[in-house]
């Protein structure tokens, strides 16, 4: 937990909001995911929609973990971190012509999930190699939102069609190196991720030149009570499954989380700008709002939120608010805080996964400064506020 001490000089001499990310609890998580994943037959890649910090890239893949991306401008970052492009999984559903050729042309591994796409490229890229994302029906996660498998979700090819994919491919000289399939995001228990898995593992016999399967990511983060996830249960069934079904040595498992590498490690730092009551309520109001940190707004999501500067020890019940101009700016409800006042400082936690990443320009409001604290407890910044000329920079005032 961030404490006030770690971040004093921060705090008096810089502006708030902030994002201020632990060096610490990165490499942590990094290696809890090594160690129980440490069988060679194993990959883990980054999934680079949770956090696409550049220098929190590369601070995971040091380790050597590769990336997960999910637009041409993530592989873009990937490659400028200097991840090996055989190490970067294109994975997009929906795309161009053009974002096809640049995957292609930059010789990363492109993760296909649609039918359309694939005829594009038995037209205009026979010969190619490819990995098919396949909606196995079996879909999880934290809200419906996040939940990437089943009938209702937008994603993948239908188990069903898969043995008509093949043959279309085949004719077409292209190659299925790899399939693969994410249940969704933040599911705490781990039922569906190996139901899920245990689809892939009875499809991949009928591929021929299979190199991976890809069992997506999704490890969820327990936001309320800090419980671990249960990495060993889905190492050891896993494993239990490529025995069982005999899987070749050359093909690798591959994992993908974003969230459990980066979730708590970040905090957002804000201040209090009004305390006030209205009717029988008191309601905090922060210097930030759900352009900086939309997942309370998007999800409903519940985050611990404490202040950070306040010594008192009295307690009391806000609603939490941020300063846009939406009623449904509120990043808690009737929450328990020491009792506050104009100035305090306040810490949002566990905020390093679609944070920052999800921001936008709402209310014309700037996006705020990014801080890493050192494991030596120094504090460098690794992205600048924006300022008001940034927003401007793509428009014409004349
Ligand atoms: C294909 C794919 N892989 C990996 C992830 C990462 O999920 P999480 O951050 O929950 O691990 C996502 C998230 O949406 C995804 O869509």
């Amino acid at each position: 937990m961030l404490e006030y001490e770690d971040i004093r000089d921060l705090v008096e001499n810089s502006d708030t909001p902030f994002y201020i990310y632990s060096e610490k609890t990165i490499k942590e998580r990094v290696e809890k995911l090594i160690n129980c994943f440490k069988e060679n037959s194993y990959q883990i890649l980054y999934a680079m929609k949770a956090n696409a910090n550049p220098t929190l890239i590369k601070t995971i893949v040091e380790f050597g973990l590769g990336v997960d991306a999910c637009s041409t401008e993530e592989i873009r970052l990937a490659l400028a971190c200097g991840v090996d492009r055989n190490k970067i999984f294109y994975n997009s559903d929906c795309l161009t012509k053009k974002e096809l050729n640049y995957a292609i042309e930059n010789n990363v591994h492109i993760t296909v999930g649609s039918i359309d796409v694939i005829n594009c490229l038995v037209i205009h890229h026979p010969g190619v190699t490819i990995s098919l994302r396949i909606n196995s029906g079996i879909g999880a996660g934290h809200s419906d939102k996040v939940i990437t498998n089943g009938e209702s979700s937008k994603f993948g090819i239908s188990a069903s069609d898969i043995q008509m994919v093949i043959s279309l491919c085949s004719a077409a000289n292209i190659t299925i190196e790899g399939i693969h399939s994410h249940t969704g995001s933040g599911e705490l228990l781990t039922d569906k991720y190996i139901e899920n898995a245990m689809v892939l593992i009875e499809l991949s016999s009928s591929f021929n030149d299979l190199r991976f399967i890809n069992f997506g990511g999704g490890f969820g983060y327990d936001y309320i009570n800090d419980n671990e996830y249960d990495l060993a249960t889905i190492h050891s069934l896993l494993n239990i499954m490529r025995n069982e079904y005999a899987i070749n040595e050359n093909v690798n498992f591959i994992i993908e989380p974003g969230r459990y590498v980066i979730a708590n490690a970040g905090s957002l730092v804000t201040q209090v700008c009004s305390v006030k009551n209205i009717y029988s309520k008191k309601y905090v109001g922060l210097d930030t709002g759900y352009n900086h940190f939309p997942r309370c707004f998007y999800y409903n999501a519940w985050h611990d939120i404490y202040n950070l500067s306040s010594q008192n020890q009295e307690t009391e019940i806000y609603d939490i608010t941020g300063y846009l101009c939406q009623s449904g700016d509120v990043f808690a409800r009737q929450r328990p805080l020491a009792k506050t006042t104009v100035g305090d400082f306040i810490c949002i936690k566990d905020v390093g996964a679609y944070g920052y990443s999800m921001s936008s320009n709402f209310n014309l409001r700037t996006k705020p400064a990014e801080y890493l604290l050192k494991e030596d407890g120094a504090i460098k910044i690794i992205r600048r506020a924006e300022n008001f000329d940034d927003i401007l920079s793509t428009c014409e005032l004349d």
